[in-house]
């Protein structure tokens, strides 16, 4: 039986960096390509646009057939007009990450040493080394909480979305944190704004009992720390290299990720697996989206998405030694020189999508 994957490029730049990155995936497995399965399917927009839904049955039913999603990115202008629910991110990412429980967004941010001179942060706040994993829950929060909707006519017209956490909601996504904490530096900072929103007031709770009762397999114990949303906003950019684990709701996570990508180089280097408890199924896709202000022109950067791919191997194929064999090529041809637009210094040459696939190719 092939292992099979279902392969979801989506709107804007996702179908550039999903081809490069099938290229480079084929060849990190050689021979072993020949056990997995690739199926391609529409999503998101491009999906609107060839069946009218952003999630047609037949791609849904291929994912519950696979064994993983590599999925690019949704939306776009093109698409903004329609109703909120029916626009690809409402109508095609958000129900998928719900249908399989994917509620462990993990988003590893690492500084590659080439990139320190190109980073926009000073030299003296990075060197001492950026390498953090941002731990998103997925499927809570003020995403999916309910009530949401709008009402009223005039000026007494509303709109409300509701923030919720259970208490189980925190704590699954706790013990991620932690047990990723046990191996790596051993430092949980738990992201909340308990100071003004109940919710965040059970976030904290929920997490400080956990911290308790929590036995590391590896490390004698895992530090625990709490920040406030703004200030971790801040701390981020003002002294990056003290975080290790960093837990927080969907929302905050959000945000928190798209920032700590520039401490990495670029939104354009950042990856992410969204797991669940339940085997190894995941969905792997590039924390950014889908670009439109480059889209088309060949010059994406490709590395989340093939990042996302290794994340894919290690986590839902257990092919550590394979993930860790692209992740080496990538730093090699960053070391090498090789620059998308979004990685280049000034003076730097710069390449396109294909190019940089093609680099990262030659180091494996
Ligand atoms: P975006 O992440 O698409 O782009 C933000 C900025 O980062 C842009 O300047 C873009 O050029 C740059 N960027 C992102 N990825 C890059 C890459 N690989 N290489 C080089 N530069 C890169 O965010 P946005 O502009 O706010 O959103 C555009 C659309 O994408 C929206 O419809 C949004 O909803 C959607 N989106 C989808 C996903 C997803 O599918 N997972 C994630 C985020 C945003
Ligand atoms: C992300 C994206 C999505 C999110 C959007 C497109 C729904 O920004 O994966 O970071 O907000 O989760
Ligand atoms: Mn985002």
């Amino acid at each position: 039986m092939p292992r099979r994957i279902a392969v979801l490029p989506g709107d804007g730049i996702g179908p550039e960096v999903m081809e490069a990155s099938l290229e480079v995936l084929k060849k990190a497995l050689g021979p072993a390509a020949s056990d997995f399965q690739f199926d391609d399917a529409l999503v998101g927009g491009a999906a609107i646009d060839a069946t009218g839904s952003p999630l047609p049955p037949e791609t849904l039913k291929l994912c519950e057939q696979s064994d993983a999603i590599l999925f690019g990115s949704v939306g776009g202008p093109k698409w903004e007009h329609l109703p909120p629910v029916q626009q690809p991110e409402r109508g095609a990412l958000l129900p998928l990450r719900k249908h399989f429980n994917l509620f462990a967004n993990l988003r590893p941010v690492k500084l590659y040493s080439g990139l320190i001179h190109s980073s926009p942060l000073k030299e003296e706040r990075i060197k001492a080394g950026v390498d953090l994993l941002i731990i998103r829950e997925l499927t809570g929060d003020v995403y999916f909480g309910q009530p949401k909707g709008r009402e009223g006519q005039g000026e007494n017209e509303k709109a409300f979305d509701t923030m919720v956490y259970h208490r189980y909601e925190i704590e699954r996504i706790a013990k991620v944190a932690f047990d990723s904490a046990d191996l790596r530096k051993g430092h949980v900072t738990s992201i909340d704004k308990a100071n003004v929103l109940t919710s965040m007031v059970l976030w904290r709770e929920v997490v400080t009992e956990f911290a308790k009762g929590y036995k590391p397999a590896h490390k004698s114990e895992i530090k625990l720390e709490h920040m406030y949303v703004d200030n971790g906003a801040m701390q981020l950019i003002l002294n990056p290299t003290r975080f290790d684990v960093v837990l927080c709701g969907n929302m905050f996570g959000d945000i928190l990720s798209d920032e700590a990508s520039v401490l990495g180089g670029s939104l354009g280097m950042l990856p992410s697996a969204s797991l669940s408890t339940q085997g190894s199924f995941g969905l792997y896709e590039p924390s950014g989206g889908t670009a439109p202000d480059i889209a088309g022109k060949g010059i994406a950067n490709p590395i989340a998405q093939i990042l996302s791919a290794a994340l894919m191997l290690r986590y839902s194929f257990g092919m550590d030694d394979v993930a860790k064999r692209i992740e080496k090529a990538v730093d090699r041809a960053i070391e090498k020189g090789a620059r998308t637009g979004d990685i280049a210094g000034p003076g730097d040459a710069v390449i396109g999508t294909k190019e940089m696939a093609a680099a990262i190719n030659e180091g494996l």
